[in-house]
């Protein structure tokens, strides 16, 4: 029996360590007193069919929802929470303490109750027959597989995507933990789970936490069998109704097992800031927090040591600088906080491309009692200086930076919630290549990996937090929790992210209702500030606002005035005139004046909308519009046109916001409202399932708003970009306007050889406009002029009927990772080789080799397909294929694509 048990031990330890991957984060002599163990592979997974057959083991009772609409616009008030009473069933009091961590006030932590809910529940015992489970691996979402659920009153509205995220679900993995480990602290640390997570370890209720877009840990060590198997049971729930976009489901974001001695680096135990930064030093403050778990009072040694990174993030072994702490006392259970002080000489500053280097350092803190090491923990950091000049903008190192930023949300497109580190640096690199260089991450905490990146590229990030607070948008958002978790939200928040050279500014609130609330939100708001500002005093924080003014004491509250559309102005253009809703002037120079001494940030803007080369008649003679049944939107097909001169209705065209930013020098620059297309919000037309705000489209492919921001933000990169498409056979003879957008100041426009004459830019206009073009099939060429001398060029051409398809992956060559993905652009070509612009031929794709195709898109927001399908048809002559490598199997990956009456295509991928 004995030795059978062994026998077991040994195989599932073996089983242990060909799925999960071990990242021993020290090396050599360092190894085993600290493990990270990825665990990602192998979960089972279970969702019940519908939320009302679900087990009742509920975080807190939910009100009720009467009525809720949910295409409501963006900017409409938040409403009162509506008070519900819990029950004494409710489990809530078990999660609550696993944020006390987070409470400041030690007299608040929540005590664990008696009694151990759920333990009798089948699904949290080691012996549950999961056979019948799906077995997923994680980053998972469940609910980008579909299908949509199409339709007027749908389960779930375009605004939440039409994707089935909401419901209950549970995720099992059985661990085997050695023998070994009996002396070592073992955690869960969670990246992301979407959500009210709560987590039980060998039918014990270990902790949880409600909200989807913050990390957390649990600490398993007390429920541990050492030497055996564990379980691991988590419950989700995602609610309906609780987003005002697709929240995704599920564990989407990594997961780890983390085993330390009893004495080691707390959670997110470091914090990082630099001082007297100048190009001949600097200082650096290692401030770490050292966890004692065991019952004696231990004195420790600690020791930091500074090493730069290359540029492909590894350490270069040549000690910079070091600092030793010794005889450290910490009581027993207890923690301490202590301070190291080093100075750099000519350190290579974190900055941002063209003119800077993203330089990057890490810190590594070793634990060491009576000379073993019992702790090893690294922290990548950058020096950099940041100033805030109220009248001229950011300073980094000295430079001013303007700012360039976009709006992302956190779904990857086809790829849904689950995130995915190549997909999002494919988001950097094509919003880099249109001159972007910061991201406002809307409106929640991304994934860990995502801040590496920006890190690494060199963008600037304004980390944000809530959506909403006390005051809701939908009827079941974080509104609900936020009476009790916000303080262990914001600080945990903090905490993780605050290393980041990358971050410059915390946001702790987008749009919320406590705007409307006179002192009361601005009490609020300041209780919120002063819990940031505790927890890093070296960042302005701020939340955005579309409705605060500068008389109102919200504003007051903040280090920056961040403001949402309220800078241009809300629907104050003439084409705004009769609408309904927020009306503000344009509003720069009143919150200027009234606050000199703050610096303010246009944290969203535009908001413009369309659906990538559709283009509708007539045309908008003006520079913004909001988008009318017979302007710039067609009611019938849902599309939105691509003249880009369309917004919602509180928006403006970036026509409109440049003009804007461009008068107002003191402003710091401002962030789109979207970098890309997401699921959800599909502003006008709520029956579509994606967004029309994105300067790239959902698949990922270039709007021709792409050309517009990049002949604004790169006016040193030659560029120039004619639009529409030249294919109009039911035009001919009619006025079709053609616009340009380029770099240069001048261009002149010629059709079929003949000149249309040449157009040049006036003060604040960013477009050049041939509005009286009457069409004839043939090509359209534009030469654009700088300072009187030819600066670039681009055509157009009329095109032949489709004949073949052509496949452009982003890469060819992947890794053999099961991770790394090949982004494939499909084209509809003709004859002669040009695309096809308004092709939507149904195509059929194959794969062969050690590679999958994971999803299909095309960019067009109304595609009921799944994205899982084979099947897609072209979007105005394009559509994407996401193949991705399978785990350790090399070779190489044929993907074909078909389509009746073409010539087909193949491609080969090679895993590597
Ligand atoms: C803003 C809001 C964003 C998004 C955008 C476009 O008001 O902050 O989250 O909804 O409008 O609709």
């Amino acid at each position: 029996m004995r030795i059978n048990r062994l026998f077991v031990a040994l195989i599932l330890f073996i089983s242990l360590s060909v799925n999960d991957i071990v990242f021993s984060e020290a090396t050599g002599s360092n190894k085993n007193v600290r493990e990270k163990v990825l665990l990602n592979k192998g979960w089972k997974f279970f969702k019940y069919k519908d939320i009302a057959y679900a087990d009742s083991l509920i975080y807190d009772v939910r009100p009720e929802i009467k009525e809720y609409k949910d295409d409501k616009p963006a900017d409409a008030m938040p409403t009162e929470a509506v008070k519900v009473e819990s029950t004494e069933k409710v489990l809530k009091r078990w999660i609550l303490p696993t944020g006390n961590e987070f409470i400041k006030d030690k007299s608040r932590h929540y005590k664990r109750p008696e009694g151990n809910p759920g333990k009798d529940f089948p699904f949290v015992q080691l012996d549950y027959d999961d056979s019948r489970w799906e077995t997923i691996n994680l980053p998972h979402d469940w609910a980008i597989k579909g299908p949509f659920y199409e339709g007027e009153n749908a389960e779930v509205g375009g605004g939440m995507g039409r994707l089935p995220s909401h419901g209950v679900a549970w995720y099992r993995k059985k661990v085997f933990i050695s023998l070994h480990d009996s002396t070592k602290q073992i955690y869960l640390d969670v990246d992301g789970a979407m959500s009210y997570a709560m987590v039980w370890i060998n039918g014990y209720l270990a902790g949880g936490w409600p909200y989807g877009y913050n990390s957390f840990r649990i600490d398993l060590t007390p429920y541990i069998n050492f030497g055996k198997e564990n379980i691991i049971a988590i419950r989700l729930d995602n609610p309906p109704k609780s987003s005002r976009w697709y929240p995704g489901g599920g564990i989407y974001r990594n997961v780890w097992l983390v085993k330390t001695n009893r004495v080691h680096v707390a959670q997110w135990g470091s914090f990082i800031t630099t001082d007297s930064v100048s190009k001949s030093s600097a200082g650096v403050n290692i401030k770490t927090k050292v966890d004692n778990k065991s019952n004696k009072k231990v004195i420790a040694d600690i020791v930091s040591e500074i090493y730069l990174l290359d540029k492909s993030g590894h350490k270069i072994d040549s000690l910079i600088a070091k600092d030793y702490l010794s005889s450290i006392e910490i009581e027993a259970g207890n923690n301490r906080i202590v301070n190291q002080t080093i100075k750099i000489n000519n350190p290579k500053l974190w900055g941002m491309p063209p003119n800077q280097e993203p330089n990057l350092y890490i810190a590594e803190t070793k634990i060491l009692m009576e000379g073993k090491l019992v702790d090893y923990y690294t922290t990548r950091f950058g020096i950099r200086e940041l100033k805030f000049e109220p009248d001229k903008g950011i300073f980094l190192n000295g430079e001013l930076i303007e700012v360039k930023g976009v709006n992302l949300h956190h779904d990857l497109g086809a790829l849904g919630a689950a995130f995915n580190v190549r997909a999002a640096e494919r988001q950097l690199e094509l919003l880099k290549e249109m001159g972007c260089n910061a991201i406002r991450f809307a409106h929640n905490p991304p994934a860990p990996e995502f801040l590496e990146l920006t890190d690494r590229m060199g963008f600037l990030v304004v980390d944000e937090i809530f959506d909403v607070w006390e005051r809701k948008k939908t009827p079941l958002d974080f509104h609900l929790i936020f009476p009790e978790w916000h303080e262990q939200d914001l600080r945990a928040f903090i905490r993780r992210d605050r290393n980041h050279p990358s971050v410059i500014i915390w946001s702790f609130g987008n749009e919320v209702g406590e705007q409307y609330t006179d002192k009361e939100g601005a009490g609020l708001a300041k209780h919120l500030y002063d819990i940031v500002k505790d927890e890093d005093s070296t960042r302005p924080a701020t939340a955005a606002m579309n409705y605060a003014k500068p008389h109102m004491p919200f504003p007051q509250v903040m280090d920056l005035i961040s403001l949402n559309y309220q800078g241009e102005g809300i629907r104050n253009a003439p084409a705004y005139a009769h609408l309904k809703g927020i009306k503000t002037e344009p509003l720069y120079d009143e919150f200027h004046k009234k606050f000199p001494d703050k610096v303010i940030l246009s944290s969203e803007n535009a908001a413009a909308l369309s659906s990538r080369g559709t283009y509708l008649f007539p045309v908008y003679e003006g520079i913004s519009s909001p988008i009318r049944d017979t302007l710039g939107g067609d009611p019938v097909k849902k599309y939105v046109s691509a003249y880009e001169l369309y917004t919602a209705d509180f928006g403006s065209s970036a026509d409109k916001v440049f003009g804007s930013l461009d008068r107002h020098p003191y402003v710091a620059g401002g962030f789109v409202w979207s970098g890309w297309d997401y699921i959800g919000e599909p502003t006008p037309y709520y029956e579509a399932r994606s967004s029309y705000f994105g300067v790239i489209d959902l698949a990922g492919f270039k709007k021709d708003r792409f050309y517009l921001y990049q002949s604004y933000w790169r006016p040193d990169y030659p560029m120039a970009h004619i639009l529409p498409h030249w294919n109009w056979p039911e035009r001919a003879g009619k006025i079709t306007p053609v616009h340009v957008f380029t770099s240069g100041d001048e261009a002149e426009l010629f059709l079929n050889g003949k000149s249309l004459g040449k157009k040049k830019k006036g003060d604040y206009e960013y477009r050049l406009r041939w509005d009286d073009v009457i069409y004839e099939p043939g090509e359209l060429k534009v030469i654009a002029y700088k300072n009187g001398k030819i600066w670039a060029r681009d055509s157009v051409k009329t095109t032949l009927d489709p004949a073949r398809i052509e496949l452009i992956p982003d890469r060819n060559v992947i890794k053999s990772d099961g991770s790394d993905l090949s982004f494939v652009t499909v084209r509809i070509k003709d004859e002669n080789g040009l695309l096809v612009p308004n092709a939507s031929n149904m195509i059929k794709f194959e794969i062969e080799g050690p590679g999958e195709i994971v999803a299909t898109d095309n960019g067009d927001p109304t595609c009921m397909i799944p994205f899982t399908s084979k099947n897609r048809n072209a979007f105005n002559g394009l559509a994407l294929v996401i193949v991705r490598s399978f785990e350790g199997e090399k070779g190489n990956i044929i993907l074909k694509a078909y389509s009746e009456g073409l010539k087909d295509a193949s491609i080969v991928i090679n895993a590597d």
